[in-house]
């Protein structure tokens, strides 16, 4: 197929010249004459993108990681210094848009120094999706915007230059009417013929594109070849006259060259340049953020980051993504972390013969491995794999999706955490989930079996709950009290909700509901609803425990 793509590496110059360098980072206002050539010198003020959470999920194990990996990686991106984040492409479904709610909100309340994008098809209800989670969070999410750009991608998808113009006009436009930032991404951009991105990068910029995403999507590109394609866009962007268009660098690692593409790119004044955690990605992966990080600050295009955040970074983004640390990772694999530092690096640095050596990460406890462990919930056993310090709360609600536990004040303040465990009430967010190994634990998803359980219905009945939010912990501190009591008084029901806190309803219809119900229990008063059968069996319970990845050859 002589046209299926158009090769940047060779066909517009051949070879690079210190010439085309030197012309793509003057128009970017960052090189004299003089020193165009000095890699990494005019990389400075570039903006790191993190694409963990989008298109690192594209890795092939099917994982979505649950929420609070999700967040703790995000704090984790902050901590390395990480400008900007993408929280995901809300339009994949349900779950992924829920977690871009929540990315934003964690963004916006812990005050992270993270600007969120969100990844969009180039079709106006995706751009649509990120407008609403904008609007969710009250925060503006910029809009990455994708489209096919090389021949072989419009011969395999039927698309014609009509159909690609429409979908990027009228994308843009969305994003421009509601007010988001709009970034068009020319997926394959490496493999694109010169025309083709002309018309798209004009369609974009004239309907209002503030940013245009260059990519590598085959990891095809050589240094050669950024150059000249950036070198090409900082000239059409110039043709038009358009002000304040910027370029993003966005590569895959297929030969191996991603993190050199990427210094690249940086090196001749594109404006942000993406990666992701550990390189994870499609196929063979992306730019590895972590490496693209270090080594920018290697070049002083951005400040250094300290190895143990970037550990620690990696540490997150492998337990994010099920994903093993391969042992000779620069930065955090175990041969480096104990075999090279102890017998070069760390000890030229430290001469003394009787100084420990020591890495920068010694200390960190094995512990920090996942751990399997069992519940019995409900009367089903299930299986998972927890880090040491996980709460039973973020076990049961992220690991396995039972949200029903509520996070309230995540401190023991309010009893919204409330579970029963082996028989007992016991807060939830105060429980480390290692601690409820091999034991009975029952959540309001559990409750009742497959039967509406009476207690819930007579919080109906009785209207003991507003908003609800408090009601599954009053429920389980009800449940703990009527299985050891089946005859309390008002007083000892008092007791027994003593620490569940509920801001709407008053107790005292919560107070009546528990009463009903004990005595429904006892057989003294009829329930309104039972209801044997599946409508009300809690749902099927999740796993976390997967297989562990095979060795890689
Ligand atoms: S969330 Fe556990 S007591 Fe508030
Ligand atoms: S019903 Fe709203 S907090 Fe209790």
């Amino acid at each position: 197929m002589e046209h299926a793509i158009f090769d940047w590496n060779t066909e517009i110059e051949g070879t690079l010249r210190a010439a085309t360098l030197a012309s793509a980072a003057s128009d970017a206002g960052t090189v004299t004459s003089s020193d165009h050539v000095r890699f990494g010198l005019h990389a400075t003020g570039v903006q790191v993108v993190d694409e963990t959470l989008r298109d690192g999920l594209q890795n092939g194990s099917g994982v979505n990681p649950p929420i609070g990996h999700k967040v703790d990686l995000l704090h984790a991106m902050a901590r390395i210094g990480v400008d900007v984040v993408s929280v995901g492409l809300p339009a994949a479904g349900a779950r992924y848009a829920e977690d871009t709610h929540h990315l934003c909100l964690e963004i916006r309340d812990a005050r992270l120094a993270l600007l969120p994008t969100a990844a969009a098809r180039t079709v106006v209800a995706d751009v649509q999706g990120i407008a609403r989670a904008s609007q969710r969070a009250g925060m503006p999410i910029e809009v990455y915007s994708f489209i096919g750009s090389s021949p072989i991608r419009h011969y395999t998808e039927g698309w014609d230059l009509a159909f690609l113009v429409d979908s990027v006009r009228k994308s843009t436009e969305e994003a421009v009417r509601e007010g988001l930032s709009f970034c068009l991404v020319t997926e394959d951009t490496t493999r694109a013929h010169p025309d083709m991105l002309r018309t798209l990068f004009r369609t974009a910029i004239e309907a209002g594109a503030t940013r245009l995403c260059l990519c590598d999507t085959t990891g095809h590109v050589t240094p050669y070849g950024v150059a000249e394609l950036i070198a090409f866009t900082r000239g059409e962007i110039q043709a038009i006259g358009a002000k304040g268009i910027q370029i993003d660098w966005h590569a895959h690692n297929d030969r191996g060259l991603s993190i050199a593409t990427a210094l690249w790119a940086a090196s001749v004044g594109v404006d942000r340049v993406h990666g992701t955690g550990l390189g994870v990605g499609e196929r063979v992966g992306n730019t590895s953020l972590e490496l693209l990080v270090e080594n920018l600050g290697l070049l002083g295009a951005r400040a250094p980051v300290s190895r143990e955040r970037l550990i620690e970074y990696c540490e997150l983004a492998a337990r994010a993504l099920s994903w093993t640390i391969p042992d000779d990772h620069p930065i955090a694999g175990s041969r480096f972390r104990k075999e090279h530092v102890q017998s070069h690096a760390y000890r030229v640095v430290d001469e003394s013969p009787s100084a420990p050596v020591v890495a920068p990460t010694a200390g960190k406890a094995p512990s920090d491995r996942l751990v399997p462990m069992m519940l019995r919930l409900g009367g089903s056993e299930v299986e998972l794999a927890v880090h040491p310090r996980r709460t039973l709360l973020e076990a049961l609600r992220y690991d396995l999706d039972l949200i029903g536990t509520k996070q309230g004040c995540d401190k023991g303040d309010c009893g919204a955490c409330t579970v029963v465990l082996d028989g007992k009430a016991v807060l939830a967010c105060l429980t480390l989930a290692l601690d409820a190994d091999g034991r009975d634990v029952q959540t309001v998803e559990t409750i009742g079996g497959a039967h509406l359980d009476p207690l819930v219905d007579c919080f109906d009945r009785a209207g003991g709950g507003q908003c609800g939010f408090c009601t599954p912990g009053m429920l389980m501190s009800a449940t703990a009290l009527l299985d050891r009591n089946p005859r309390p008084t008002r007083s000892e029901i008092n007791v027994a909700i003593s620490g569940n806190l509920c801001r709407c309803t008053g107790y005292g219809r919560i107070v009546d509901a528990i009463e009903l119900a004990a005595s429904i229990r006892r057989g003294e008063e009829a329930g309104s609803i039972d209801m044997p059968g599946t409508e009300c069996a809690p749902p099927p319970l999740a796993s976390n425990t997967r297989p562990a990845r095979p060795e890689k050859s």
